[in-house]
């Protein structure tokens, strides 16, 4: 059997109030989507524990498509993890701010803000969120974190759409005042069904013309398909564990829950053994791979080229990176670091 996931996603909140137009949560709200337990986190949890499927090493996201500062139970969810020795991570559209205490910060490993731009006008276009509202909750979901004694990486995932190039910089200088990494990426039609119709040239026209209009990384979409590696490819998904908040271990963290493949089996109640080689093996995947949906979908997360990191940014993230590096490793980042100075 695999042991030790690099990653493991574990949705604890099937829902999302983000109402992001190119996110499958944003757009539809998912019939069978609910809160998972304390319990049944637990259980799922300590059996991969027992199966030495996960060890104490490895980070739980407690997320995949939904938001989980949503969960009523966010504070038992994590009472679970530290119980358990695990560690966590949260990634969040900051419109909740959960109960932070030094529970909470204790087995935090990192949190991701999602920002799709930094004005109220991107706010509208995406999230729908009041701006001035989500700006003050990552100040104060990052002071209490702090003041609880954490010490770990918060990061702002900045989804690049062509709407809001104009604005990276001013949230670049916002995430360089609070000593934050900022993270640019392009955004993708991050929507199953949509991505496929897309590419069959069955998508609706005035959603294909939008997606157009917003996303870079439609850009060239059918030359990538055509060029990309197709024979023995590995996706990376099979290093990724995904769980839903009913316990079953889905196929990849694209794929829609409505789609006949979307699950392998039930964590807490399924052989793991089974479970996990039917992972490796759906059906759809071999579909996926042949098609170069699979190579594009794992490499369409991209920072842009035209990104160019401010000092302040640059420090922040070496100071980061200092605690986990060693000496060796330490000197050749340096080297890397004064060497891209010195190109610009
Ligand atoms: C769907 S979100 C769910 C977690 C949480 N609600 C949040 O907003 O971060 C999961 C991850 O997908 C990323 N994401 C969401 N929409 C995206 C898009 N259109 N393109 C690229 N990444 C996206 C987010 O930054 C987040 O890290």
């Amino acid at each position: 059997m695999r042991s030790n996931y690099h990653s493991v996603y574990f949705e604890i909140s099937g829902f999302c109030n983000a109402r992001c137009s190119y996110c499958h949560s944003g757009v539809q709200r998912p019939d069978k989507a609910r809160f998972v337990s304390p319990e049944l986190f637990r259980d799922v949890l300590y059996r991969l524990l027992a199966k030495n499927i996960i060890c104490d090493k490895t980070v739980i996201s407690l997320y995949n498509w939904g938001e989980p500062t949503l969960n009523p139970k966010l504070g038992e969810i994590i009472g679970v993890i530290n119980d358990l020795g695990l560690r966590y991570a949260i990634s969040t559209n900051a419109s909740r701010i959960p109960t932070i205490n030094y529970d909470f910060v204790r087995n935090l490993d990192h949190m991701i803000f999602s920002m799709p731009g930094f004005s109220q006008e991107a706010y509208d276009r995406i999230h729908g969120f009041k701006f001035h509202e989500i700006i003050s909750n990552i100040d104060r979901i990052i002071r209490e974190c702090r003041q609880h004694g954490y010490k770990g990486r918060f990061s702002i995932s900045y989804h690049v759409y062509r709407f809001n190039v104009d604005e990276m910089k001013t949230c670049e200088s916002f995430a360089d005042d609070r000593r934050i990494r900022f993270n640019p990426y392009f955004a993708i039609l991050n929507h199953w069904w949509e991505i496929n119709d897309y590419i069959k040239g069955t998508l609706a026209p005035d959603r294909r013309a939008a997606a157009e209009r917003d996303l870079f990384t439609l850009e060239g979409v059918h030359q990538v398909l055509r060029s990309a590696p197709k024979t023995r490819y590995r996706c990376p998904q099979n290093d990724y564990l995904n769980i839903d908040e009913n316990g079953q271990v889905v196929t990849c963290c694209q794929i829609a829950r409505d789609h006949p493949d979307y699950a392998c089996g039930n964590a807490n109640t399924d052989n793991l053994n089974v479970t996990l080689n039917k992972k490796r093996y759906q059906p759809v995947c071999g579909g996926c791979i042949r098609s170069g949906l699979a190579y594009y979908l794992n490499t369409a997360l991209k920072r842009p080229s035209f990104y160019r990191p401010s000092i302040r940014q640059r420090i922040t993230l070496l100071s980061l990176n200092l605690e986990k590096l060693s000496f060796s490793n330490l000197t050749k980042y340096a080297i890397k670091i004064a060497a891209k100075i010195r190109q610009q």
